[in-house]
């Protein structure tokens, strides 16, 4: 359990005036990120240019990242986003014989999008929720099948919560010739992420919501075994061998995962990265988890008491840290709960209560007893 939550609190300046539990869109700000961001600019500012140490960063980030989900750097390409990431993904894979790729209907749109565009490709197809539950791998068992060509699906649902056994689904993908490619961008830095003991062959997430850091950057983790088979075709002089060679005239991709860079990093992003990934790398993942679950039995335990409908699981140990409270008009909600001080995030017909680390038990009662004020 995280047990010294009112010194990390000193360290997230919004939290003296402000309940932030909005980090299923956006974590809290950290002091730390603000100086690496601010040290980028005071760089540019004084040197006018260092693309040796801004690159430095982003590989110091990659690294960090690396470490977080238990891989090998090579295995880590550096990407703007997770859209972007599939995207990459999507126009390297080809196969003689399978074309189904599958993806399941509660996962976050993008995913949809982009495998959606290559159906003059593959064959996409989406695996349903049950009407009355959860997904389980035995779902994944009676609609996977010898003709799937990877299955893409999320760790941690964006709408609510629910978390898969990505190890148990992992098992049944893989067993069906498939690769299991996961969305992790809603459990990365909140949930224990272990690409080789939960056998995962792809792996995506970006910074905005539970890694403390921003969008504009993201990573994406593919088996070197596999990724040195794949040809990306978004691609640029990053993703080559050498680019710096200035070589127009011949494609030399780099080895690893590092093939699926693409252009310039990103690299007032690649500071913020390198800083809160360093953060939560500092933590173990597992007390976060712990100190997360806590506060969900916080939050549903007083959502029952007062009448209000839960759409996530209350089993805390199926959930990630969103408690998604059903509510037709939440935009509206969220509206006026940010006028009180109360940051929390809607989607459709849900508000989402995500704390993190630095959130206590009376930061999610508090926004519990206004969100019900707010529908009186
Ligand atoms: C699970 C999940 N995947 C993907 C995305 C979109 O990622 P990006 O905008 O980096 O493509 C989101 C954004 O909320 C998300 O929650």
């Amino acid at each position: 359990m995280i047990d010294n939550t009112q010194k990390i609190r000193k360290s997230f300046p919004i939290l003296k005036d402000k309940i932030q539990l909005s980090s299923c869109s956006q974590s809290a700000l950290h002091i730390d990120v603000k100086k690496a961001i601010d040290t980028y600019l005071q760089s540019w500012q004084e040197h006018g240019m260092d693309w040796g140490g801004w690159m430095q960063a982003c590989e110091n980030a990659r690294t960090e990242f690396a470490s977080m989900i238990n891989a090998d750097v090579e295995e880590i390409a550096l990407v703007s986003s997770v859209s972007h990431a599939v995207s990459s993904v999507a126009t390297s894979l080809a196969h003689p014989r399978k074309s189904k790729v599958q993806v399941t209907d509660f996962d976050f749109p993008t995913v949809g999008h982009v495998w959606l565009s290559h159906q003059d490709r593959f064959d996409i197809e989406f695996i349903e929720q049950p009407k009355d539950g959860f997904i389980t791998p035995d779902d994944y068992k009676k609609q996977v099948d010898h003709e799937t060509l990877v299955v893409n699906t999320s760790h941690v649902s964006f709408y609510d919560g629910y978390k898969q056994d990505l190890a148990e689904v992992a098992d049944v993908v893989h067993q069906k010739g498939a690769y299991f490619f996961v969305d992790a961008y809603q459990s990365l830095g909140q949930c224990e992420i272990d690409v080789k003991s939960m056998n995962i062959d792809m792996l995506s997430a970006g910074l905005q919501k539970y890694a403390l850091g921003i969008p504009g950057i993201a990573f994406l983790y593919i088996k070197k075994e596999i990724a040195s088979e794949l040809t990306p075709k978004i691609t640029g002089w990053f993703g080559q061998d050498n680019p710096f060679a200035f070589d127009i005239k011949n494609v030399e991709y780099a080895s690893g995962a590092r093939r699926f860079d693409s252009g310039t990093f990103p690299m007032i992003n690649g500071f913020a990265a390198e800083a809160a990934l360093k953060i939560l790398n500092s933590y173990k993942i597992r007390e976060i988890e712990q100190h997360l679950q806590y506060l969900s039995e916080v939050a549903i335990k007083e959502c029952d008491q007062r009448g209000l409908t839960l759409k996530s699981p209350k089993d805390v140990r199926q959930k990630g840290s969103n408690t998604a409270i059903y509510l037709p008009n939440a935009s509206e909600i969220e509206m006026k709960m940010k006028d009180k001080g109360v940051i929390v995030s809607a989607r459709n017909d849900v508000i989402r209560i995500a704390p993190h680390l630095y959130n206590t038990e009376d930061d999610v009662m508090k926004a519990i007893q206004e969100l019900d004020q707010c529908l009186k």
